[in-house]
C-alpha cells in the first residue's frame, strides 16, 4: 500500500491541510455550492430550487464546459426558466436547445429533459438517491452520479472527474493510472466528516493550483505529501487530443426575405438548426469562408448562397424567426456572413 495511506494520522492531516486552504481560498460563493440545505446560509434567488436539481443541473453544465462560461451565461436563466424537474420534463425539446445555445455538445441538453421524464414518472418527480439508479438516467456516468450524491443529496460519496484524475495522479505520482485505481484512491481518501467541502475543494485545487500546464506547488495544500511534485507534468502523462480536420460546404437558399435551414440529425448538432450541408457547390456562389472550432473538429467552413430547387429537408425562416430558434455557433457565424 502506498506510505501515504497507511498512516490515519497522514491522511487526517492532508483533510485539514484541503479544508483550511479551501476555507482561504476556494470558490465557496458558486451558486451550486449554496442551495437550500447545503450551507446555512442560501443564495437567495435560488431558495425555491430542489437542491439535488441545482446540482444535477449545474454538473451537466459544467461537463467539459468552464464554470465562468456557466455562471455568467446559463445557469441563472435555465433555472429561471426551468426551476423544477416537472417543468423540464413538459417542455419542448426545441426550448431547452435554445436555453442551451452557445453551450455545445448538445446531446446533454437533451440528455436532461429525458432524464426529467424519466424521474417524472417513475421516481415520484425527484432524482433517484442511489448510485445505481443515477447511473441508469441518459447523460449521468460515474462522476455525475458521485458528484449528484455528495453535492446534491450530502451523501459521502467519492468521483473523479479530469481535475480529481489530475490532483490524484500527481499526489501518487502516477502516470497512467486507470479509472479503477484512480477511483479507489479517490474512496480512500475521501474525508467522510465533510465529503462536499472536501469534494468541492478537489476540483478547486485541480481547477485553480494542480493546473495541466503551470502547476502551482508552491502554494499547494498537498505539498508536504505530493509525491509528483519534482516532476508534476509527468502525471499524469499527457494525452494527446485528436484533431479532425473536417471542411463543410454550408448552403443557403433565399425566398424573399426568409432563409433556409435545416433540423441537423447528425450525432454532433442533433435538433439545432444549421445550414444546409451540400454535397457539391453545383448551381451555388460562394460568399465566404470561415474557421471554427467544435468539439475535436477543426472545421474549415465555405458558405455558399444556392439557386435552384430546395432539397426536402429545407424549411424557410425570417431573421426574426431565426432568433427564436435554436442555432449553433457554427450556423451563426454562417448567418453573419450573408450580413457582409
Ligand atoms: N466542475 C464540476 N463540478 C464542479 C463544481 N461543483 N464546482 C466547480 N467546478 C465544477
Amino acid at each position: 500500500m502506498n506510505p501515504l495511506l497507511q498512516d490515519q494520522n497522514h491522511i487526517q492531516r492532508l483533510h485539514h491541510s484541503l479544508l483550511e486552504w479551501y476555507f482561504a481560498h476556494g470558490r465557496l460563493e458558486l451558486p451550486w455550492r449554496n442551495l437550500r440545505g447545503q450551507v446555512p446560509t442560501p443564495c437567495s434567488t435560488l431558495a425555491h430550487i430542489d437542491r439535488s436539481y441545482g446540482v444535477y443541473i449545474s454538473e451537466m453544465m459544467l461537463q467539459q464546459t468552464q464554470v465562468s462560461v456557466v455562471l455568467n451565461r446559463f445557469y441563472f436563466p435555465f433555472l429561471e426558466r426551468f426551476p423544477s424537474i416537472q417543468s423540464l420534463a413538459t417542455s419542448q425539446e426545441e426550448e431547452v436547445l435554445k436555453l442551451w445555445q452557445g453551450l455545445g455538445y448538445y446531446s446533454r441538453a437533451r440528455n436532461i429533459r429525458k432524464t426529467a421524464i424519466i424521474c417524472t414518472l417513475s421516481h415520484q418527480g425527484f432524482l433517484p438517491r442511489s448510485r445505481i439508479e443515477l447511473k441508469k438516467l441518459p447523460g449521468i456516468g460515474s462522476y455525475t452520479s458521485g458528484a449528484i450524491l455528495c453535492f446534491g443529496f450530502g451523501e459521502n460519496a467519492s468521483f473523479v472527474d479530469g481535475n480529481i484524475a489530475r490532483v490524484i495522479s500527481r499526489l501518487f505520482a502516477l502516470p497512467q493510472a486507470s479509472t479503477a485505481t484512480l477511483e479507489s484512491l479517490a474512496q480512500t481518501l475521501l474525508n467522510t466528516q465533510d465529503a462536499f467541502n472536501h469534494n468541492q475543494a478537489l476540483l478547486d485545487l485541480g481547477a485553480t493550483l494542480c493546473t495541466p500546464k503551470n502547476p502551482n506547488c508552491l502554494f499547494c495544500p498537498f505539498t508536504d505529501f505530493c509525491q509528483g511534485k519534482s516532476n508534476p507534468h509527468h502525471y499524469p502523462t499527457p494525452k494527446s487530443r485528436e484533431i479532425l480536420p473536417l471542411t463543410l460546404l454550408l448552403g443557403f437558399y433565399k425566398k424573399g426575405e426568409k432563409l433556409s435551414l435545416c433540423k441537423s440529425r447528425s450525432k454532433l448538432y442533433h435538433g439545432l438548426y444549421n445550414p444546409i450541408s451540400l454535397s457539391n457547390t453545383q448551381n451555388a456562389q460562394k460568399i465566404a469562408s470561415f474557421s471554427h472550432h467544435y468539439t475535436k473538429y477543426a472545421i474549415r467552413a465555405e458558405v455558399y448562397l444556392c439557386d435552384g430547387e430546395a432539397p426536402e429537408e429545407a424549411e424557410f425562416f425570417s431573421p426574426k424567426e431565426i432568433e427564436h430558434l435554436p442555432i449553433s455557433n457554427l450556423c451563426k457565424k454562417a448567418l453573419k456572413c450573408l450580413q457582409n
